[in-house]
C-alpha cells in the first residue's frame, strides 16, 4: 500500500476518532454563562474566526474553549452586516467561513415572527450566538426509536423540555444527545441575527412534526461569503 494511501486512512481514522470523542465528551455539556478566565482575547469577528481556526486545527477540540471564544466576541454589526441577507418569509443561512472543512460558521437571519421547524443536528455540535435582536429556543426530547420498528420513531408526541429566551451576545449549545430544538424570532416588529457554528459540517438534518413524524431536509446556503448563491450552488 502506498504511503499516501496510508496517510489518507490515518487521517480518516483521526477524524472518526475526533467525532466520537466530541460526541462522548459533550453528552451532558451545556453552554456556560461566563467566558473562561484564560483564553484568547476576541476583539473582532476576524479575531473570532482566527481563534476558531486555531482551536479546530488539532485532533481534539475543547468544547468549553469554543464556547469561550463565541461568548468573548461582542457583536459589532459593522463587521457582520455584509453576511446578513434576509428573506421576508423564512430564515436564511449565510456562510461566513468554511473552517477548513472541520466546522461551518454561518449567520442566520430571522425576519419578524419567523421560526424554524423542530430539527436535530445530524450528530454534530451546534453553538448559537445572538448578534442582534432576540430569539426563543424551545427544546424537545429526542424521540425514542425501537429495533422492532426497524429504526422508526416509537413515540407519537414530541415532549417539550424547556424554553430559553436568547438576548444579544448570549450563546447556546445543543447536540442530538441533548435533544431537538425549534428556534423562533418572538418579535413581530424586529428582525434577529444569530451566529452558528456547526462541527462537523453537515448538509442534511432531520425535521420533526408534533406527532414525531420525521423527514430528512437538505440544508442550503442563502449566500456564501457575502454573495447571494444561485439555486444550483446552494
Ligand atoms: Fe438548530
Amino acid at each position: 500500500m502506498s504511503l499516501s494511501k496510508i496517510d489518507a486512512i490515518e487521517t480518516e481514522t483521526e477524524q472518526i476518532d475526533q467525532e466520537k470523542y466530541l460526541r462522548q465528551a459533550t453528552q451532558y455539556y451545556t453552554a456556560l454563562e461566563k467566558p473562561l478566565k484564560y483564553g484568547p482575547v476576541i476583539d473582532s469577528l476576524t479575531d473570532l474566526i482566527t481563534a476558531l481556526h486555531r482551536e479546530f486545527d488539532t485532533n481534539y477540540v475543547n468544547i468549553e474553549m469554543v464556547n469561550h471564544i463565541m461568548l468573548s466576541y461582542k457583536s459589532n454589526p459593522k463587521e457582520w452586516r455584509k453576511y446578513a441577507k434576509f428573506d421576508r418569509y423564512k430564515y436564511t443561512r449565510n456562510l461566513v467561513d468554511f473552517g477548513n472543512g472541520r466546522f461551518n460558521l454561518l449567520i442566520l437571519c430571522w425576519g419578524e415572527g419567523v421560526s424554524s421547524s423542530v430539527h436535530d443536528h445530524a450528530d454534530s455540535h451546534c453553538f448559537m450566538k445572538m448578534l442582534k435582536g432576540d430569539l426563543r429556543e424551545k427544546r424537545y426530547k429526542y424521540p425514542h426509536r425501537t429495533e422492532e420498528q426497524l429504526g422508526n420513531i416509537a413515540d407519537d408526541q414530541l415532549v417539550e423540555t424547556g424554553e430559553t429566551p436568547m438576548a444579544l451576545n448570549d450563546v447556546a449549545y445543543i447536540n442530538d444527545n441533548l435533544g431537538l430544538h425549534r428556534v423562533e424570532n418572538p418579535s413581530h416588529a424586529d428582525t434577529s441575527v444569530s451566529l452558528h457554528l456547526y462541527c462537523p459540517p453537515f448538509d442534511s438534518c432531520s425535521i420533526f412534526q408534533e406527532n414525531c413524524k420525521k423527514t430528512t431536509a437538505k440544508v442550503t446556503f442563502w449566500s456564501k461569503y457575502g454573495v447571494r448563491t444561485k439555486l444550483n450552488e446552494q
